[in-house]
């Protein structure tokens, strides 16, 4: 059985869940139920990044510990996840003990390594970015571009990885498919502006920080705390047996997928294969940068009051919904904008119009004109049944070069396609006047309308988890069934339709 172990970023806890990092979880979600549906041993894991300065403020601010503050806000990000039906193999906390004792093994394998000196550090740290900024990348007065604010002056003794000297080797792993640590970074626009910044060389960077006391000490310097960004790349082997379940470890890692967006990319490509090489560690296979979404044209921030969690989009679309419009409103490796009136508009049109109707009036039909008991396949087919038979028979290899690209809406496209190539079927077809004269015909039309819906409701199930089951179970085809993606593969389901239920209820406006 193939093995596939996918992660998103490990969040920050410094503030409460949004639907920035439910698009990159929900993402991490569909692939996961994808493969696993395809026979993949899959294992998903995603997690809050807990330690650092800026966890530390924010728990300052309200006036809490940051133990205390941290437990508060985590539990909002495993239940921002049960309301997005996400199906996380597992969930790694940096404050665990487990992450902790991970990462100082990590840690200390680094330090036997050589690559670990003590030096001086002076620069300009943004707390916002959790690292260190350079004057060009400033704005013209002299502010973090991202978070509006100046970066702070810091000069500190702490201890260095030597970073640089792993650049030749991170470029070759990067640009040829046949050296040793190969990893791709995708989109390709993305892998180009990393290997561009490559070439212009490394730092080494400082990985210890002496006024932060929320971190996880070093093992050989207990004065010093691991530098935040250091300590979340460990996640991805803390949290699956790095250092107590080697049989684990070994059977999934290295990661076949990194999940983010852009913005922290350097970190993954870069600081994070660096660390894995210099303890002799595989890379990761693929890391692939999303764009960024901005809401009505706007960044989402805290100072601006837009932010919207996901419990409101769920709360308004339902979960299904939610989840769908997220994937579905611009491409996955490019940058796009987002509004709630776009997402209503779509849910009535995708959904609750042409998905929703199509089922509806099909489990209609099949009560009405064949007492609920879907049809066996037709001996004959006519021309229209052939072509629907062709396209909805493609749809699951269509779904699947596109999910294997990460391209969500090209899988949407695809199956949005497919139902408004059946709702013209039934309009060209009309089965309502066939069933005056010619049971045989309808049962044909009938037989080929479930078929259809059969076929979209599978390749619907990773995104709409609970919707296509819904649909699934309305046309009566048992879960075992689900899995056969190819046309005619129902033969054994249970022949029943059910009373039809709306999929997708119109919204109160
Ligand atoms: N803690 C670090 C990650 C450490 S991983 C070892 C961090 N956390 S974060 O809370 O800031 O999350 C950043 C991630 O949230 C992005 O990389 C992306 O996955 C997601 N997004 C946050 N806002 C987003 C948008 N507006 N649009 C798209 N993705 C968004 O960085």
């Amino acid at each position: 059985m193939s093995r596939y172990y996918i992660t998103t970023p490990i969040y920050y806890v410094n503030d409460v869940p949004h639907i920035g990092h439910a698009y990159t979880t929900v993402a991490a979600d569909v692939l996961s139920r994808y493969y696993r549906a395809d026979g993949a041993d899959v294992l998903f894991l995603t997690g809050t990044d807990e330690h650092g300065a800026k966890v530390a403020a924010a728990a300052e601010a309200r006036g809490e510990s940051p133990q205390v503050f941290v437990d508060l806000i985590v539990d909002r990000f495993i239940s921002a996840w049960k309301d997005l039906s996400i199906s996380n193999d597992t969930f790694i906390r940096t404050s665990s003990d487990r992450h902790k004792a991970g990462a100082q093994a990590f840690l200390m394998r680094l330090y036997d390594s050589g690559y670990i000196y003590k030096g001086v550090y002076d620069g300009l740290y943004c707390v916002g970015c959790e690292r260190f900024l350079t004057e060009p990348e400033l704005t013209s007065s002299g502010l973090c571009p991202d978070h509006q604010r100046a970066p702070v002056p810091y000069s500190e003794e702490n201890w260095f990885f030597r970073l640089s000297a792993f650049g030749d080797q991170i470029l070759r792993a990067i640009s040829n498919p046949k050296a040793e640590h190969h990893f791709s970074i995708e989109p390709s626009a993305r892998k180009n502006e990393i290997l561009g910044k490559l070439r212009l060389g490394l730092q080494d960077i400082s990985i210890s920080r002496k006024t932060v006391e929320w971190g996880i000490p070093l093992p050989w310097d207990r004065t010093q705390t691991c530098y935040v960004w250091v300590e979340a790349l460990m996640n991805y082997v803390t949290a699956i047996g790095y250092h107590d379940d080697r049989e684990t470890f070994l059977k999934y890692w290295p990661a076949d997928l990194h999940l983010m967006a852009k913005e922290i990319l350097w970190f993954h490509t870069v600081i994070w294969p660096a660390m894995l090489m210099a303890i002799g560690l595989p890379t990761p296979k693929k890391v692939y940068a999303h764009g960024f979404f901005t809401l009505n044209g706007r960044k989402m921030s805290k100072s601006l009051g837009n932010v919207v969690s996901p419990t409101e989009l769920v709360e308004r679309f339902g979960v299904d919904a939610s989840r769908y419009l997220l994937l579905s409103e611009f491409p996955f490796g490019i940058d796009g904008n987002i509004s709630l009136d776009s997402f209503a508009s779509r849910y009535h049109a995708d959904l609750a119009n042409d998905l929703g109707n199509l089922l509806n009036r099909t489990v209609n039909m099949v009560n009405r004109y064949l007492d609920g008991a879907c049809p066996a396949a037709p001996a004959e087919r006519s021309p229209e049944d052939r072509i629907l038979a062709d396209v909805a028979g493609d749809l699951s290899q269509t779904v699947r070069l596109a999910l294997d690209r990460l391209e969500f809406t090209g899988a949407t496209d695809a199956i949005r396609a497919t139902v408004s190539r059946t709702n013209r079927y039934v309009d060209v077809t009309q089965p309502w006047v066939v069933a005056r004269t010619d049971r045989a015909r309808v049962s044909a039309i009938l037989y080929h309308l479930i078929e259809t819906l059969r076929l979209i409701g599978i390749e619907l199930l990773p995104f709409m988890p609970n919707r296509a089951a819904s649909l699934l179970t309305q046309i009566g085809v048992p879960a075992a069934a689900a899995g056969t993606r190819t046309w005619g593969g129902f033969a054994d389901w249970s022949r029943v339709v059910q009373r039809p239920e709306p999929l997708f209820p119109r919204l109160d406006t």
